[in-house]
């Protein structure tokens, strides 16, 4: 009989329920002083980091690999996919408690990235030796600010994110550290505002993380757009993946 109510609550998950709690309040002030960058390494409850894991190992047949010489090489798990064989990541993603927690830290309302977006919400697979991805900025293409959550998901990995803080403030001295992110750790920053990086994987690791984009403005202009998805079709996710949502809109209008 237990069983029986188990299985119509896990059937019911709402996003309320996927997250009862968070750490709280949101440690404003370190983000604000660390130029919009906060690194913890204890943030999601155990459960919920549990149904992560269990998502990435649904998605594993759908991976996208991608080698991009001098910059980039791992493979990658569209929103789109994400929905298809694990949706309790996209309802993580919807949490208000999660939305809330981080508007608080940011200081101002987010949305959620708009449904045609690939990277929305996205897993990163480091699987194979070298897998990394060099210094960048997770740039906005919206008309808004754009902020990136990276959960740490799997960490069998010598991996670190390097980055450097206050690269576009020139009053405040840059500065530079590295962190491993554990199952359950997180960081949040403004994507036009950190510099970094992940570090190569070596032999015999593995390190799966998932990315969760908030826009602060959902509008983003036609050529933006382009260009957001022709860097995700080629870095990312592939043409398949990134094209298919626009070719079933156009299909569906005709
Ligand atoms: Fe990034």
């Amino acid at each position: 009989m237990s069983t029986v109510v188990a299985a119509d609550a896990a059937s019911q998950d709402s996003p309320d329920t996927i997250l009862a709690s968070l750490p709280g309040p949101a440690p404003r002030a370190a983000f604000v002083s660390q130029g919009a960058f906060l690194y913890l390494d204890t943030f999601l409850p155990a459960d919920v980091t549990a149904k992560l894991i269990a998502g990435v190992h649904a998605v594993e047949g759908a991976v996208n690999r991608n080698y991009l010489p001098g910059h980039k090489q791992g493979g990658s798990v569209s929103r789109h996919k994400i929905d298809e064989l694990a949706p309790a990541i996209a309802q993580l993603y919807r949490s208000p408690i999660l939305i809330q927690w981080l508007e608080t830290l940011c200081g101002e309302p987010l949305q959620p990235s708009p449904d045609d977006d690939p990277h929305a919400y996205a897993l990163y697979f480091y699987t194979k030796p070298g897998d990394h991805i060099g210094w960048h900025y997770d740039t906005s293409y919206y008309d808004g600010r754009r902020y990136t959550l990276l959960l740490g998901v799997i960490d069998d990995s010598s991996c670190f994110l390097e980055y450097r803080l206050h690269t576009r403030d020139d009053n405040v001295r840059i500065t530079e550290d590295a962190v491993q992110i554990p199952p359950g750790g997180m960081v949040f920053f403004d994507g036009d505002r950190l510099h970094h990086r992940i570090t190569p994987l070596r032999a015999n690791e593995r390190r799966v993380s998932l990315t969760f984009e908030y826009v602060t403005n959902p509008h983003m202009r036609p050529i933006q757009r382009f260009m957001s998805n022709m860097k995700d079709a080629v870095a990312y996710f592939g043409f398949r993946q990134v094209f298919r949502q626009l070719v079933g809109k156009r299909t569906s209008q005709a």
